[in-house]
């Protein structure tokens, strides 16, 4: 079986692991820290905060925008459930916007169109590990939004926060996802490039027009709490004493788990190349077959190519699943990346209707994510790509039949 996204665990990392188990400190502490500082260098900005998930960095960059009760975040709708979880979890409200025609993404226009007085922040998606150019949406939304104080004060605008939960390490233009929106949220999860079996990150862009090192303390106390001393400096001399200055969360990354993701960045350069190659490579074998993949390169964009989304040449969702069974049936495991929202029962239930978003629907009746990951080799891809040219062969020459027998 070519299995969809299992992680690449060397034995250096198993090692890195095995060091801090063995260290006597095994949660957050100072591994944790050189893992934060190597994050800041490839997303190309000052300092990041390890977390326990993307969700947990998301939701704390809606609270450091100030979102709460009464405000509304900007999200699309062709996203995983965590980019607009997060906003009802704080209080605010969800306002999803629709993709562009035959894109998983929308335009800029789109969501700035999306934007009232009442908009505090807007959360964007790097799909598939392709970075959202949202500086012309800064442009656009000078001056609007609810900026009454904070961040969105300072900025003048809602505040733009990128779900980068696949995108570390991609680039535009050569600015790096983490200094493209405001502040930035990574994902470390176990089908990520780069893994800690559960984690993630948040960062800001360099120039944040705040104090970033109050930023990054703020993030890092909400994370353990909001206690004043985290559990490495409480075991330091007679320093029991602390305060906790709000009945915060608790989701920091434990030294254990930043060991795994520290050991994989040494070699993450060639982790992009070899996912890049990957998706080239399955480019040339679906060149004939009617299958588009999703464009991650061009225009000065450098994905970290997490995702082999394709649109295939069916009429919809009934064939797009009937290839994922054959595909399983010939050894592929095959996924979809995603349902939109609002077919989900949580969005159903808050109100939002699928036929509001036509686009985000029609993209995704004939999505399918290939298998893509180190452990593939290029033969293995040549029989994806076989298998696939299979099973949309067998079904075009079914469908032809049966319009010939109903005819
Ligand atoms: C687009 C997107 N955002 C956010 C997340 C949440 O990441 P985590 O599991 O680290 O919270 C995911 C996870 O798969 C994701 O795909």
């Amino acid at each position: 079986m070519i299995p969809f996204s299992p992680p690449t665990l060397t034995e250096d990392d198993i090692n890195a692991v095995v060091e801090v188990l063995r260290s006597g400190w095994i949660t957050s502490g100072p591994v944790g820290r050189r893992f934060e500082e190597q994050l800041a260098q490839w997303a190309g900005t000052s300092g990041a905060v390890a977390l326990s998930s993307a969700t947990a960095a998301l939701e704390l960059a809606l609270r450091a925008a100030g979102a709460g009760p009464g405000d509304e975040v900007v999200v699309p709708a062709y996203t995983y459930t965590a980019s607009a979880s997060v906003i009802d979890h704080v209080g605010a409200r969800i306002v999803m916007v629709d993709s562009e025609p035959g894109s998983p993404f929308p335009s800029v226009e789109r969501i700035a169109a999306a934007v009232t007085d009442r908009t505090r922040a807007v959360i964007t998606v790097d799909l598939a590990g392709i970075p959202f150019d949202s500086r012309p949406l800064a442009t656009l939304l000078a001056g609007r939004g609810r900026i009454d104080t904070g961040l969105g004060a300072a900025l003048g605008r809602p505040v733009i926060i990128s779900d980068s939960a696949h995108s570390l390490g991609a680039s535009l233009e050569g600015t790096p996802a983490g200094s493209l929106a405001d502040l930035t949220a990574f994902s470390f999860h176990a089908v990520k490039n780069l893994t800690t079996a559960e984690g993630g990150a948040l960062t800001w862009r360099a120039d944040l027009p705040t104090d970033r090192e109050e930023l990054a303390r703020w993030v890092r106390t909400y994370s353990l709490h909001g206690q004043t001393k985290d559990a490495l400096a409480k075991s330091r001399g007679a320093s029991w004493e602390y305060d906790v200055i709000a009945p915060a969360y608790k989701c920091n990354l434990p030294d254990t788990l930043a060991a795994l993701g520290l050991s994989q960045l040494g070699r993450y350069e060639q982790t992009l190349q070899r996912r890049r190659e990957l998706l080239a490579h399955y480019a040339q074998g679906l060149a004939d077959t009617g299958v588009q993949l999703l464009e991650h390169g061009g225009d000065g964009v450098a994905s970290s190519g997490h995702l082999a989304i394709a649109t295939l040449p069916v009429p919809g969702v009934t064939e797009r699943n009937r290839v994922i069974q054959d595909l399983y049936a010939a050894g592929v495991s095959a996924n979809v990346h995603y349902k939109p929202l609002p077919l989900l029962t949580a969005y159903r239930d808050l109100g939002f209707d699928i036929a509001d978003f036509p686009h985000a629907y029609a993209f995704y009746t004939r999505e399918l994510t290939l298998p893509l990951h180190l452990a593939l080799s290029d033969a293995d891809v040549d029989r994806v790509c076989a298998a696939l040219a299979g099973s949309l062969r067998h079904i075009s020459h079914n469908s032809a039949g049966s319009a010939a027998s109903a005819a």
